[in-house]
């Protein structure tokens, strides 16, 4: 059968297969400074190691005689059906590895039908994004704003060009310690490649001062170290769109965040460049499932870069995966057709994965048996 999942042998060509090959080939392809900003974590770089050795401490116990001739990869959140659990991670300045990254990534996911979820800081912006890709759900992530007013506006924005969530990422309240971009004097930000939201943003240009430069302002206004859940409180009153909360790693977090209103919550730690030496991102997920209980719309990311991964996040309970740093090289490497490339094996992974485990359904997926290691 054309396109099945049981062909994913044949469909391969000489792109990099795999992360590591991937990272490899996009080492080599980059300059050392944008390869670090995209590669590094934070510190030390203990929980990017983490984050990656989480998922050795999990094992898949697979059923068998259960005929997996047909998986079915779907999804639903929020009553939204969605192709597979598989979502575009906000990655921000893309600008860095491509001229034009914000369309081509939107493409990819719209032609796969999964959501893209579009950084505060891209090249294009929500309006330019939803005039060229109309198609396909798109999600906006907010970093919120110094000045309030901004946030907000960018909110009201990404609900008026048809956006289906929010998603505030509350652990970059403060930017983390970063040592590749210290070594290399590298900020992406202030070379503007992701200054467009803020650009076009009318509560962005109304604080200017005359004559005041907007990426030296775009910077002042960039993070907010005084988050607090007052403000998503207002967020909650002020937009109809579903919010989620990425970066939550403590169930009682969790717990808050339903009190406040909110309708998910993404399990992260920013793929280890935020905060150096916390949990790994795998590890938090199954306390946080316990605390929001069965039903509430909890995605995961950081670290995931095979099929088995994501079967094993789903198992452990997420609905669905953000997947980050891999379509990042493979948008350097071959601009959308790699990032197409990416996103489908990996699809095809997780297919085989599922049937390999003998489950056909993500629903059975998460029913599966996992095995934790002793030590
Ligand atoms: C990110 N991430 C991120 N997160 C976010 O909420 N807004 C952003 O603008 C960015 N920008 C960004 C840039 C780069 C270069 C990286 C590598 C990451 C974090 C991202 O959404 C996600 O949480 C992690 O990348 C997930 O980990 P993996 O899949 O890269 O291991």
């Amino acid at each position: 059968k054309e396109g099945s999942f049981l062909e994913h042998i044949t469909i391969q060509d000489s792109f990099p297969i795999g992360a590591a090959q991937l990272e490899a080939a996009a080492k080599q392809a980059l300059p050392e400074e944008i390869f670090g900003h995209i590669r590094s974590g934070a510190g030390g770089e203990e929980t990017l190691r983490k984050n990656r050795a989480a998922f050795e401490k999990y094992s898949i116990i697979p059923r068998f005689l259960r005929n997996v001739s047909e998986v079915d990869t779907s999804i639903r959140i929020l009553g939204k059906e969605y192709a597979s659990p598989l979502m575009v991670a906000p990655i921000g300045h893309l600008k860095m590895v491509h001229d034009e990254p914000d369309f081509a990534i939107a493409n990819v996911a719209a032609s796969m039908n999964i959501p893209y979820i579009q950084s505060t800081v891209t090249a294009r912006s929500i309006e330019e994004i939803s005039e060229a890709v109309p198609q396909g759900p798109k999600w906006f992530q907010l970093y919120w704003s110094n000045n309030d007013a901004i946030s907000y506006s960018m909110a009201e924005r990404a609900e008026k060009a048809g956006y289906e969530a929010i998603v505030v990422t509350v652990d970059t309240m403060i930017l983390g310690w970063r040592e590749d971009d210290m070594r290399y004097q590298y900020s992406p930000l202030k070379k503007g490649y992701g200054k467009a939201n803020y650009v076009q943003d009318p509560a962005f240009q109304s604080s200017l001062k005359d004559g005041q430069d907007e990426i030296g302002s775009i910077i002042e206004n960039l993070h907010h170290p005084s988050l607090h859940w007052d403000n998503i409180a207002e967020l909650r009153k002020r937009t109809k769109l579903p919010i989620f909360l990425k970066g939550i790693l403590h169930p009682e977090d969790a717990k808050q965040a339903i009190n406040a209103g909110i309708d998910g919550i993404i399990v992260s730690n920013h793929g280890g460049r935020q905060m150096d030496g916390v949990i790994s991102s795998l590890e938090a997920l199954s306390a946080v499932r316990k605390a929001v209980g069965p039903d509430f719309p909890l995605l995961f990311d950081s670290g995931v870069r095979r099929g088995a991964d994501v079967i094993k996040a789903l198992a452990l309970g997420a609905d669905a995966i953000l997947f980050g740093r891999p379509y990042t090289y493979a948008l350097a490497l071959q601009g959308e057709e790699g990032v197409q490339k990416v996103f489908a094996n990996l699809a095809q992974e997780v297919a085989v994965s599922m049937a390999l485990s003998g489950a056909k359904t993500i629903e059975e997926v998460k029913q599966l048996t996992l095995k934790v290691a002793d030590n």
